[in-house]
């Protein structure tokens, strides 16, 4: 069941109040928007010539992911700057694999959820271009989609520091396990998760085609980001400078909201897949 209290559609500015919302009792009004919010996106992506998702942490947390702000986050337990950026990983390796260990291991058995499962079928419908995913979790694909870019790598592939030699990670979990900085077979050098930490630069053809994607995009959703990381953060922003319109899918009210045509507060496993229900059902 949707927590009807939880789920407001909040157009940024000019929210329209009618008598007949006014009259009505408070907890039947929230039933009423949260089915006004449901039916609004439906009609804007069924009626979009282009539709991005851009997703973040937050699709995933239903998952059993981690996010990474927050009260509950894994920064306020973590100094990112110590287990999370390549100037600590140059300097010592061991103590970010033993975080990468730490939380590692339920990013190789998490499953997709309701919201990724939504997202891959609005892609076979033909209403989702592409997912640009912060995540590094690969659930997106597990779940069907099948255009997913990932401008922030995968946790499922090591790379080698040296050779550039890449594997899966799921290959190398006893070796994980056992060592303390897991070496590579080919060459020796010092193996890291594929994946960008703080301070690298992001994958150029992958972040080159994310934004190829979002400026001739004319609906971008965002769902479960908090866009306190940059360059994704910038990504809405183009959007909305080529003319889309953007939807935010989110628990919490965020720092960006006021770019946002719709904000839709509430567990995007609960609301996207109402979504795509009103869209096949609709219209
Ligand atoms: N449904 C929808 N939104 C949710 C849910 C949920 N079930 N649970 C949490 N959220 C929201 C939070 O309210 C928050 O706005 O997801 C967002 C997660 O924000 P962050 O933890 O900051 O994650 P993200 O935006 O992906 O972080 C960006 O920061 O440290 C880096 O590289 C890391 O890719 C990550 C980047």
């Amino acid at each position: 069941m949707i927590a009807y209290d939880k789920l407001f559609l909040m157009p940024t500015s000019g929210c329209k109040s009618t008598k007949y919302s006014a009259a009505i009792p408070t907890r039947a009004r929230c039933r009423l928007e949260a089915y006004s919010a449901i039916m609004s996106i439906a009609h804007e992506i069924k009626h979009a010539r282009r539709v991005v998702a851009l997703t973040g942490a937050g699709i995933s947390a239903e998952s059993g992911l981690g996010t990474f702000r927050g009260k509950d986050g894994l920064w306020s337990k973590y100094d990112p700057a110590v287990v999370a950026s390549i100037e600590s990983f140059t300097r010592d390796p061991r103590k970010f694999w033993e975080f990468a260990r730490e939380i590692g291991w339920i990013f190789l058995t998490a499953k997709p959820n309701a919201a990724h499962i939504a997202l891959a079928e609005l892609e076979t419908m033909k209403r989702l271009d592409y997912v640009i995913t912060q995540n590094v979790d690969g659930l997106h694909q597990r779940a069907g989609s099948k255009r997913v870019i990932e401008i922030h790598g995968n946790a499922g592939r090591v790379i080698c520091t040296r050779c550039l030699a890449e594997c899966a990670t799921e290959k190398i979990v006893d070796r994980i396990a056992r060592e303390d900085v897991p070496s590579c077979d080919r060459c020796g050098g010092s193996l890291k998760p594929d994946v960008i930490l703080f301070g690298e630069p992001l994958p150029k053809r992958a972040f080159d085609l994310a934004l190829k994607k979002v400026k001739s995009a004319d609906l971008l959703i965002a769902v479960g980001t908090s866009l306190e990381v940059y360059p994704a953060a910038s990504l809405p922003e183009i959007a909305k400078k080529s003319g889309a319109r953007i939807i935010s899918i989110d628990s919490e009210r965020t720092g960006w909201d006021d770019l946002c045509d719709y904000k839709v507060s509430g567990p995007a496993g609960e609301i996207l897949p109402r979504i795509v229900q009103a869209i096949r059902i609709t219209f």
